[in-house]
């Protein structure tokens, strides 16, 4: 029977290195607080460089023995950790909410999204096949085999404060892999939870350690990773410059890196799509997390023929969307996670309306709800001179720019530095093959808003990153291939 866990149980404040729960080397705590409210929910590790140590020490010494378990051997743990979640899913989903901000609804639905991952590198665990390279000479055989990389590190973001983990997580155990984790310092609840999960699911001491660390302390910590040899990969998602600076850091010990960054997505709406079908995959796509997620559609392209159409359509929607604390069961977009980021929302809507946007729906700040709430806002008559053309607005704010011709379309949304997701809606079918070829992205949603999926792979071009997470494509970034080259058969 899959044990169930009340909230203060998965509430863990300490890091958990080696198989258990310690306190920072140093004592030292930060607060985690509500977004909705401002409260503290629980005081927890700020670690330091010593504590990573510790995290990699233990992690080195546990890997020999779990990359020589059997593949079926993981998968069964693994299993095992999806059910746990699974089994958990309110409690976890209540987390989620709790320290991130998002309705219950979307943090059951992350819960949910975040084990489909475990469960879908459970299986996967199984299936990481060589090769037999066809003969090339006679009396030798040559082979292509993969092993797990070695140390993985794995730093994650608040967005998604589960399903981010868990995707890094559950391809390096199932690859073989033993892992440091330190996720964001606003989020560190719920993937504490997790990898308390992971233990009770079997997941050996040693394998899995994680440290959590305020804002001001995160860099010198995770620098021990970046620059110890023993750590063979790195996986991150957040922010380009975070990215950047990994990859910079890390390069004297060459690691392999995996990087899902910003994005600034576009969303085209063409004059020959269904417009009713485009307003709803905007409306799941942009207000997922209330805009806060990494593939949101940040700048939307409308043929100026539906233009006027579309934005009295799309304005009546989002006018309609609630915002309300969490636990308000009704709620469909919760706080911002801080101030810094209702701040930054703020100054690009007054910086749109300087450049001459006009206000479809929303465009001011939710006070009477609490000091992370903004409206849902829908802005007309966008222009490539606006703050939120050029940067990840990252909250529940909707330009509509205007554009006239195919070409025109594709060449805006294409002039980024980023390329994680885009989308757009036809019923073309030649403007179908023809646009989502042009597109520079990782990911193509055609008539289509919600393209998440552990099946599919993930991740951007360009300044958006490299490295993909989830489906088949997955585990590769967690193995290296050994050539063997047997002689003397003949
Ligand atoms: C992200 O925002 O980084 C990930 C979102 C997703 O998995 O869809």
């Amino acid at each position: 029977m899959t044990r169930r866990f009340e909230l203060d149980e998965l509430i863990r404040s300490d890091n958990f290195i080696d198989g258990r729960w310690t306190p920072a080397s140093h004592g030292a705590r930060f607060a985690v607080t509500d977004p909705a409210t401002g409260n503290t929910i629980a005081q927890v590790a700020d670690s330091s460089e010593a504590d990573a140590r510790a995290a990699t020490d233990a992690a080195a010494r546990a890997f020999p023995g779990w990359r020589d378990t059997l593949p079926k051997e993981r998968a069964a743990i693994l299993r095992r950790w999806h059910d746990l979640i699974v089994a958990n899913q309110e409690t976890l989903g209540a987390l989620i909410s709790l320290e991130q901000g998002k309705p219950l609804a979307e943090g059951r639905g992350e819960v949910a999204y975040g084990a489909s991952y475990v469960a879908w590198f459970a299986e996967e665990a199984t299936r990481i096949y060589g090769d037999i390279i066809p003969q090339q000479q006679r009396g030798k055989r040559m082979m292509a085999v993969k092993e797990p990389i070695g140390i993985v590190a794995a730093i994650t973001p608040w967005n998604f404060p589960l399903a981010m983990i868990a995707r890094k997580i559950a391809p390096a155990l199932a690859t073989g892999c033993t892992v440091v984790a330190k996720p964001a310092e606003d989020t560190p609840l719920t993937a504490s939870a997790l990898v308390m999960l992971a233990h009770e699911a079997g997941v050996p001491a040693g394998v899995l350690n994680l440290i959590t660390a305020s804002r001001e302390h995160a860099v010198a910590t995770v620098a021990d990773w970046l620059h110890d040899a023993r750590v063979r990969k790195i996986t991150f998602t957040g922010s380009t410059a975070v990215g950047k600076y990994l990859a910079r850091e890390s390069a004297e010990t060459l690691k392999k890196l995996s990087l899902e960054l910003g994005g600034n997505a576009p969303f085209i709406v063409f004059d020959d799509a269904d417009l009713d079908a485009a307003v709803t995959g905007l409306l799941a796509s942009k207000f997922r997390n209330g805009g806060q997620t990494c593939v949101c559609p940040n700048r939307v392209y409308v043929q100026a023929g539906v233009y006027e159409r579309f934005a009295a359509l799309l304005g009546e929607r989002v006018a309609a969307l609630k915002v309300a604390p969490a636990t308000d069961p009704d709620a469909q977009i919760g706080p911002m996670i801080n101030t810094r980021a209702v701040d930054k929302i703020a100054r690009h809507v007054d910086d749109a309306l300087t450049h001459g946007a006009r206000i479809v729906t929303g465009g001011k700040r939710l006070t009477e709800l609490g000091p992370h709430y903004y409206a849902p806002t829908v802005l007309a008559d966008a222009k490539p001179n606006m703050l939120l053309n050029a940067e990840e607005t990252f909250g529940p704010v909707v330009p509509l720019f205007r554009f006239e011709s195919e070409a025109e379309a594709v060449a805006a949304a294409n002039n980024t530095s980023f390329g994680l997701a885009s989308y757009f809606y036809s019923e073309n079918a030649k403007r179908i093959d023809r646009v989502s070829q042009a597109l520079e992205a990782g990911i193509v949603g055609i008539n289509e808003g919600a393209v998440a999926s552990e099946a599919a792979p993930f991740g951007g071009v360009k300044d958006s990153g490299y490295g993909r997470e989830g489906s088949r494509y997955g585990l590769d970034d967690y193995l290296s291939i050994k050539y063997l080259c047997q002689g003397n058969l003949a």
